[in-house]
């Protein structure tokens, strides 16, 4: 049961890095933003980080609410797409920073999707040893996923992610309105890790979403709303537990042992992320039957839901030697077989398993890899 415009809001603690994030949905809470940031921050001067398509629409509402709660705000634009996350517009926003004059006390506000989020999350970590920031994700993979859990990164030459640090946010503020306007594939991407997080830690949220899978599916409000609460606190309760990705936070990694490996085996051009996760937790799925115990029945519900948000089924022919050669460069796999996050239930997820390669073998050439 749901009731559109509704507001929640909760904390995560997590052990290590001693701080709390504050979560908060409110769709339309982008126009009161400036009274959340005000809770969490003492600052005087704060930097609105945004992607230029999302600071093009959402910036200025921002922007006018953190300066009605007394802000001075600088707002400094990064391009669109994973190209931010080249080191050199990490330089440009330590020189935005200092130009704007932003001091230990003072705060970054991030204001995009996943790309975002990192970016300046990693900006802010290594900001005068590390200042205060704050989350506005706008894409619901961000919201549902990559905005709590204090990882933040840039890529370099060598690969993904390479440089980053823990630096979790003092606050997340996720307007699920902001949705409206993201692509229809954007928002199908992110629902992908919401069946994830199902999947593998939560079976009432499994079970909501495809009760709801309608509403979900047609992208309204109220649905994505409790769909990223539930989300969010299903991964809060794992993280908490378990910062780094040592214990239970594991099971997070379900449908990624593949997914990963088919998004660099496509140079990151081919599927997006959560395009590419489906396909991994299908593949998953069909050895979580073979190796885990995980009934034909549920492995069908899986793919009926994923059917129901018209996620892949099949990845673009890619062949299996590289997707094997992006899963060793991964540590998922070496000589004896590949690492995965198996589900023995709906709801349940195993530590990851070494798998046979000639059964990985056979479970990516069903799942469209080439000989
Ligand atoms: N830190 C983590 O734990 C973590 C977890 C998963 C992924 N990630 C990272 O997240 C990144 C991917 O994030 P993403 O999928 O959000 O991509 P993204 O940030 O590039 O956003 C996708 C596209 O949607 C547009 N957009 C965003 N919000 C919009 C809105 N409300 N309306 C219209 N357009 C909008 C953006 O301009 C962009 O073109 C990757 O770099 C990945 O490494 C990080
Ligand atoms: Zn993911």
């Amino acid at each position: 049961v749901y009731s559109p415009g509704v507001t929640d809001e909760f904390t995560i603690r997590t052990r290590r890095a001693a701080r709390e994030s504050r979560i908060r949905i409110e769709p339309g809470g982008l126009a009161r933003a400036g009274e959340f940031a005000r809770r969490l921050s003492g600052a005087r001067r704060v930097a609105v980080v945004g992607d230029a398509a999302v600071a093009r629409r959402y910036a200025p509402t921002l922007l006018r609410s953190l300066s009605r709660a007394g802000f001075e705000c600088e707002r400094i634009d990064v391009p669109q797409g994973e190209r931010a996350k080249q080191p050199a517009h990490l330089v440009r926003l330590w020189s935005g920073f200092a130009a704007a004059g932003l001091g230990r006390a003072d705060l970054v506000v991030a204001v995009g999707g996943g790309v975002t989020g990192d970016l300046a999350g990693f900006a802010a970590a290594t900001w005068m040893r590390g200042v205060d920031w704050i989350g506005v994700p706008t894409t619901l993979l961000a919201q549902v996923d990559s905005s709590i859990g204090g990882k933040t990164a840039i890529d370099l030459p060598a690969g993904k992610n390479l440089a980053g640090a823990y630096h979790p946010p003092v606050g997340v503020l996720v307007d699920p309105e902001t949705l409206r306007t993201l692509p229809d594939r954007q928002r199908r991407a992110g629902l992908a890790e919401v069946v994830k997080t199902g999947m593998a830690v939560d079976a009432a949220l499994f079970a909501w979403l495809e009760r709801e899978a309608g509403s979900v599916a047609a992208g309204e409000t109220g649905a994505l709303a409790v769909a990223i609460a539930r989300s969010l606190k299903a991964k809060a309760r794992i993280v908490q537990r378990d910062e780094r990705d040592s214990g239970p936070r594991t099971a997070l990694n379900f449908g990624h042992t593949l997914g990963h490996a088919l998004e660099a085996a496509r140079s990151y051009r081919g599927p997006l992320h959560g395009e590419a996760v489906a396909v991994g937790m299908r593949t998953a799925a069909a050895l979580s039957v073979r190796c885990a115990g995980l009934s034909p029945n549920a492995r069908e519900r899986l793919d009926a839901l994923l059917d129901r948000f018209r996620l892949p089924r099949r990845m673009p022919p890619t062949p299996v030697a590289r997707l094997f050669a992006c899963m060793e460069r991964d540590k998922k796999a070496d000589a004896h077989g590949v690492r995965w996050v198996l589900t023995p239930r709906v709801g349940h997820a195993s530590v990851p398993r070494l798998i046979p390669r000639r059964l990985v073998r056979a479970a990516l050439l069903e799942a469209g890899a080439r000989g």
